[in-house]
């Protein structure tokens, strides 16, 4: 009899080597860097100085540092770790430094004259995998092949597994620093993440199947020797999920739901598009909000608007995967380290059809289109493309989500309102305080950035000023700030904890001010919103 549900309080943390996964581990080369620069230099400090990250991960002006927050002392299993990764990865961790010995080779020998000469000295981890290139001011840089990194020996698919675990409450640890390690309690399942056995898996979440139907499952694992049927029994009830709530929608409604974060569903008669998913699990909390039962059974538009962590979560993406008809990406422009492609990227993932949006460029959508805008700074001034604000347009009405987009040149806002006109509502990002930029590039740098210089190029989204700004030039009807990580499920990637006085909120406060005193609707989100237009 069908009549097993998989819980929906069950964590599913996407892991490259028991570490919490992303964009940066998956795209082969910027997993070197991380691994070689960032994660090797966590291990080696917690096995030779435990006490000092027990001691930061107690201080909360060391949150989001690198320091590893575990319940109980680990040197042992981080010992065992470390050995581990730097036994299984040495061709990744030998590209690292063939990237580095690559860089500086181009500093010394491009000289402004051709750069054909020099493929015979490119490292021969790289040899095949880059192009070398000058910009207009004859500087030299090397971009990667990327789809052919995928295809090659230093492509991590085979170290990625997903850890699934019964939660009860938000608080996590921090998932950028502490790796995670498997207890008894919880079911490692060792496949990688463009498998599609994670989709039945998932699926069971609103569509039970039968005893016979989960031991199948079980026995299409390569480690189901090593998985205790308990254990994995006990991801799954035969209590029925709630009830999802079904609210028909009318002819030419539009209802937005706001999952959290930078989360926003928008939902029509016959179309569904879901932006930049990060979605709650459900359990008994005070805090009300929207969970995956609240989602359609059909997601027709995945849409991100950029590659920051917490807008592109492999743990829900690989949740929603069998939902997902069509996936919307910003187009990727460099092939730069710091700039992997997000369409090879979900692609590597197992979605089947991904689009790039480029900027400008719209694709129609039943009763509207979708229109990529242009997305300036909150990189740190990187050459990174893959970034855009993007235009909804549904029946009459357009609503932007702007991300963390920074207003860096109302100049081009301007030229934008002259060609997509008003819009009705906007979502708009306001981390103006943002994380100076070696939290994300650092491990990409071949020289540690100055430290003026990190401080100065900070990932900052708009302040006040650029986002009314913004606001007044498309004449919005209703502005809500949104993306602002304040959502206490998300701390394990935010890392954000804000008061009365923090730039991020004074600034806010004063654009839901500002608005009202323009009668324009305006609020900055929190949890759960709904709106209908
Ligand atoms: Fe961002
Ligand atoms: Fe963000």
């Amino acid at each position: 009899m069908k009549e097993y549900f998989l819980k929906q309080n069950i964590q599913a943390e996407p892991l490259v080597n028991n570490w919490y996964a992303w964009l940066y581990l998956v795209s082969p080369a910027t997993a070197s860097m991380v691994i070689a620069n960032s994660q090797n230099a966590i291990m080696k400090s917690y096995i030779a100085m435990p006490e000092i990250h027990e001691d930061a991960v107690k201080r909360p002006e060391m949150l989001g540092g690198p320091f590893m927050d575990f319940a109980i002392r680990q040197v042992d299993a981080i010992k065992n770790l470390y050995e581990n990764i730097n036994t299984n990865c040495q061709k990744s961790i030998a590209l690292s430094e063939a990237i580095k010995r690559l860089t500086l080779l181009l500093r010394s020998s491009a000289t402004g004259d051709s750069l054909e000469s020099i493929y015979e000295s490119i490292p021969e981890e790289l040899k095949g995998l880059v192009e070398l290139i000058y910009d207009l001011d004859n500087r030299a840089n090397f971009r990667f092949i990327e789809g052919l990194l995928y295809k090659s020996e230093y492509n991590l698919h085979e170290y990625q597994s997903v850890l699934l675990t019964e939660i009860t409450q938000d608080h996590r640890p921090f998932a950028m620093s502490t790796p995670r390690l498997p207890e008894s309690d919880q079911v490692h399942i060792k496949l990688p993440f463009s498998d599609q056995w994670y989709d039945t898996f998932f699926n069971m979440k609103t569509i039970p199947q039968s005893e016979e139907d989960i031991n199948k499952i079980i026995g299409q694992l390569p480690n189901k020797d090593f998985i205790d049927r308990g254990a994995f029994f006990s991801l799954f009830t035969k209590q029925v999920p709630d009830t999802i709530e079904s609210v028909a929608l009318q002819e030419n409604d539009i209802r937005i739901r706001y999952f959290g974060h930078a989360c926003v569903l928008f939902e029509s008669t016959n179309c569904s598009i879901l932006i930049d998913p990060v979605i709650s699990y459900k359990y008994e909390t005070n805090i009300d909000r929207y969970t995956y039962a609240n989602l359609p059974e059909r997601i027709d538009y995945l849409v991100i608007t950029h590659a920051h962590l917490d807008h592109v979560l492999i743990e829900h993406l690989i949740q929603l995967r069998h939902k997902v008809k069509k996936v919307v990406v910003p187009k990727n422009g460099t092939c730069f380290l710091q700039d992997p492609s997000l369409k090879l990227f979900f692609k590597e993932l197992g979605f089947k059809e991904v689009i790039e949006i480029d900027d400008m460029e719209s694709i129609p959508i039943p009763g509207g289109s979708i229109t990529g805008l242009p997305f300036l700074g909150e990189h740190g001034d990187l050459n990174i493309q893959t970034k855009k604000a993007h235009l909804i347009k549904l029946y009459d009405k357009a609503i932007l989500c702007a991300a963390d987009s920074n207003n860096i040149s109302s100049a081009m806002y301007h030229r934008v309102y002259k060609i997509v006109g008003n819009i009705d509502v906007i979502f708009i990002g306001m981390e103006c305080d943002g994380a100076p930029m070696s939290w994300v590039y650092g491990s990409l740098y071949v020289n540690k950035l100055p430290r003026n210089m990190d401080q100065s190029r900070r990932l900052n989204g708009s302040n006040f000023q650029k986002a009314f700004d913004i606001v007044e030039t498309f004449q919005c009807k209703q502005a809500y700030v949104y993306a602002m990580g304040q959502e206490s499920w998300l701390n394990y990637v935010m890392c954000v904890k804000y008061s009365l006085e923090s730039q991020p909120i004074v600034e806010s406060n004063k654009l839901v001010s500002a608005c009202h005193s323009k009668d324009i609707i305006a609020e900055r989100l929190l949890n759960k919103k709904e709106i209908y237009l």
